[in-house]
């Protein structure tokens, strides 16, 4: 950023800003951004295209002359993955504004049972009792964002297209649940004697697939992603069980009827295998996020100038966009990447789909930074 000649901040949090000043003083700035943190075993694209392309943007406005009338921004959020603490967008959130989070966060630990503002200290954040609440943004300070991001999804790819403009951004949910059982030696405990809590996070797991396929809609999406027995060995019964559930869709009544369903599943597993459910705790529960119209003009004026082919989509995946959205009109380009992939090692994009990323968004960028 500071190459790109950007005057660089940090916010408490870890958000990492770069401005470039505009013509014209005291208007709110145009930004675009995304994140460098990834899940494990993951791709190097996600996110990334997003901040090293709204450098690459910035430098080609500044190698064509440009001067914006509005302050132009680059920001890199901070922890979009919920690698460590579990929550999402940890960045952008607090941006957005939730004491809900600054709460969550006060008792957050991580697998290893270190907190977060231990983390945060040794990290060198060292954060006050306010700091968290103190970053949500100023209504109107931001006039536009806009997120460059590869699909991670097979359509731009699949129908030879450039471009993706995002309309939406699908409604995300997760939940933590943990059953516990009397566990005991794995040869000595008959069947009828026991209170398996393995088996009761394999049942609900099954149930999570089963309600969400009774959703009737393609749209619906469910998965477990860490399913965790103790003590872990092949030899004793699982006496607790830790499951982690991601739930989605582009219509938030019918995930949250899913949500429902999944609870009601873990309380008659609990009670038909004899554990406890000792927690259910509904981490997020975010509603969707739409496109606002002059970005999406901005973003097809951009594309259609630069005779790249597109199309008008939705993002299953969610974004630090979808919390920018509560407090700045939003926008997103999404371009091809192999196979849809993502998520996964073999995540790629090729540099020309970049370029037409990065080209598209420093045309987006300059035509609102002139509005
Ligand atoms: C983002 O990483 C997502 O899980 O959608
Ligand atoms: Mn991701
Ligand atoms: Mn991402």
């Amino acid at each position: 950023m500071k190459q790109a000649g950007l005057s660089v901040r940090e916010d408490a949090v870890g958000n990492i800003y770069g401005r470039w000043d505009g013509s014209e003083q005291g208007l709110p700035v145009v930004a675009t951004g995304s994140h460098i943190d990834a899940i494990p075993f993951s791709g190097k694209y996600d996110g990334v295209v997003g901040v090293l392309g709204a450098i690459e943007a910035i430098n080609v406005l500044r190698r064509s002359g440009f001067q914006p009338k509005r302050p132009l921004e680059v920001i890199m959020f901070t922890s979009e993955e919920p690698t460590r603490f579990g929550i999402s967008c940890l960045g952008s959130r607090l941006l957005a504004g939730s004491e809900t989070l600054v709460n969550t966060l006060k008792k957050a630990a991580d697998a290893q049972n270190v907190s977060f503002f231990d983390a945060a200290t040794s990290a060198g954040y060292n954060l006050g009792p306010d700091d968290l609440s103190n970053l949500v943004l100023e209504e109107g300070s931001y006039s536009a964002f806009v997120e460059l991001h590869i699909e991670q999804g097979p359509l731009l790819e699949e129908e030879g297209l450039s471009i993706g403009i995002v309309t939406a951004i699908a409604a995300p949910a997760s939940i933590k649940v943990e059953f516990e059982g009397n566990g005991g030696h794995a040869g000595a405990v008959l069947m009828p004697k026991r209170n398996d809590a393995g088996l009761a996070a394999a049942e609900l797991a099954l149930a999570v697939e089963r309600h969400v396929l009774e959703s009737g809609s393609i749209d619906t999406v469910g998965t477990v992603g860490i399913l965790e027995l103790h003590p872990g060995a092949i030899n004793s019964i699982p006496s607790k069980s830790h499951i982690e559930i991601d739930i989605r869709d582009i219509d938030e009544k019918r995930r949250n009827g899913v949500i429902e369903k999944v609870h009601q599943s873990a309380i008659n597993i609990a009670k038909n295998r004899g554990v406890t459910l000792s927690e259910f705790n509904i981490i997020n529960q975010d509603p969707p996020a739409s496109s606002d119209k002059a970005v999406i003009d901005a973003m097809e004026f951009a594309t259609k100038q630069l005779n790249l082919s597109h199309k008008f989509m939705i993002s299953r995946a969610y974004h630090d966009s979808l919390f920018m959205a509560r407090k700045s009109p939003m926008g997103m380009i999404f371009i091809p990447c192999y196979k849809g992939y993502s998520h996964k090692p073999e995540e790629y994009a090729s540099t020309e789909d970049i370029s037409n990323g990065v080209k598209v968004l420093a045309l987006t960028l300059a035509k609102l930074s002139l509005e």
